[in-house]
């Protein structure tokens, strides 16, 4: 088989379809392939099966990359509001869960069949599962692009690589994007996987691997990162929406900096209870679990954790108030790119137009989503820079 196209986008996710939608309705010829058998498997398993499709708020603030200005003109141009039309235009109910994160009332699947359904109109054509062994082009200076797939040879003016990270590499993740960028020599910032559980090695900070399942109201902070939400303990360290978020800031060797008690000032509250005869776990257990009140005292003060606060000296309380407030934890470890919601890191925008997402050394090859170094924040944004960025490079591919 021989297929010649206007565009050829590679990766039916979210950005990929996003971006095929917008260059059909242009009437360019599309054509839509992955090496996968089933349609955008990440929306599908996305908000825990509910696809938190945007946030409201997104602003450039929210998302990390080596270049944090780079998202801008994109989220500026495709809006969550434009998003919302389009779901409210497909009849899709939805709720708003956390301040302005959006989620489907019923399935993230509704969200693929809305995408579906615009790329079916959009005269979008698919090949899938379509694997793709080379790409080339038809002479060294530019010219059309080859693609020999496991499909025939398939031709295109322009090639969107919408290839996504290297999270969840069991429904189809793979390096594709980086490797092409690598052909073309374009530069990718390094990667690693991020929203993401950390891990500790054998040794669990204070055993604390028996207190799995305990979650905690707590500020995290590391590297510039500072989110307030819950932290969860996992037998293998420690997971929640706290530590995904700060798990893109943190760093191997870096403590995690853990505020225990947010809403308090703990020198002033542990001093107000310095002459009495209750146990610091007791006391503790006002604000957190109490199972781990007990162990985090064990840890802090050893065998003191049984004496009556009156046995405490001043000095010894502001010190157990400092540890209250900026407990510090160096993790092992992050769980992987299969437990990883996203990759940080990617395409590098300095080889990349921010306005069409067209590498400028390379006319004619775009990049979007998650394959280029812009990844957002948890609550909905990821989505929001995948939409975004395909329909950037929807108008001009
Ligand atoms: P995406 O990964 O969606 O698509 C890439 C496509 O390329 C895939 O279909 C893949 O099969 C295909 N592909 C890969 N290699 C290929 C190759 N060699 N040849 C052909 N095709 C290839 N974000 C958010 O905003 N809200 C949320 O609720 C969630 N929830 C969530 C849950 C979980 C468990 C994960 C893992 C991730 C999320 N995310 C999220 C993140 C979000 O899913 C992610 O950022 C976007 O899907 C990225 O969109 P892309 O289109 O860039 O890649």
């Amino acid at each position: 088989m021989f297929l010649k196209k206007d565009v050829i986008v590679i990766g039916a996710g979210a950005a990929g379809m996003m971006c095929a939608i917008e260059a059909g309705k242009r009437g360019r010829s599309v054509l839509l392939l992955d090496h996968a058998s089933k349609l955008a498997e990440k929306i599908r398993i996305s908000g825990g099966g509910r696809c938190n499709f945007t946030n409201r708020h997104s602003r450039p603030e929210h998302f990390l990359s080596h270049n944090p200005h780079f998202c801008r003109s994109a989220l500026a141009r495709f809006t969550p509001q434009d998003f919302i039309a389009l779901v409210e235009k497909h009849g899709i109910r939805y709720h708003e869960k956390k301040p302005g994160q959006l989620f489907c009332d019923e399935s993230s699947q509704q969200i693929i069949e809305l995408l579906r359904h615009e790329c079916e109109a959009a005269g979008v054509t698919w090949q899938m599962p379509c694997r793709v062994n080379n790409v080339s082009r038809a002479n060294a200076g530019g010219g059309r692009f080859m693609l020999e797939t496991d499909r025939g040879t398939l031709s295109a003016e322009t090639l969107v690589i919408a290839t996504g990270g290297l999270s969840i590499p069991q429904i189809g993740a793979s390096s594709f994007g980086y490797r092409i960028a690598e052909q073309f020599k374009l530069s990718v910032t390094p990667v690693r996987p991020a929203l993401v559980p950390l891990i500790f090695g054998s040794e669990h900070p204070a055993g604390f691997s028996t207190l799995s399942g305990i979650s905690i109201d707590a500020v995290v902070s590391c590297n510039g990162g500072r989110f307030r939400e819950n932290l969860l303990i996992t037998h293998r360290g420690l997971s929640g929406p706290a530590i995904l978020q700060i798990s893109s800031y943190w760093r191997p060797g870096i403590p995690l900096h853990i505020d225990l008690l947010p809403d308090i000032d703990a020198a002033s509250w542990l001093s107000d209870h310095r002459h009495g005869s209750a146990r610091l776990p007791s006391l503790l257990a006002q604000h957190l679990p109490r199972r781990f009140a007990e162990a985090w005292t064990q840890a802090i003060v050893g065998e003191r954790s049984e004496v009556p606060m009156n046995r405490y000296s001043h000095k010894d309380l502001e010190q157990i108030a400092t540890q209250l407030h900026d407990w510090k934890i160096i993790p092992d470890g992050t769980a992987g790119y299969k437990k990883a919601e996203v990759t940080l890191g990617g395409i590098d925008t300095r080889e990349l137009s921010s306005k069409t997402m067209e590498a400028k050394k390379v006319p004619g090859l775009y990049f979007i989503g998650e394959v280029i170094d812009v990844t957002g924040h948890l609550g909905g944004f990821n989505f929001q820079w995948a939409w975004a960025s395909g329909y950037a490079a929807g108008q001009f591919v």
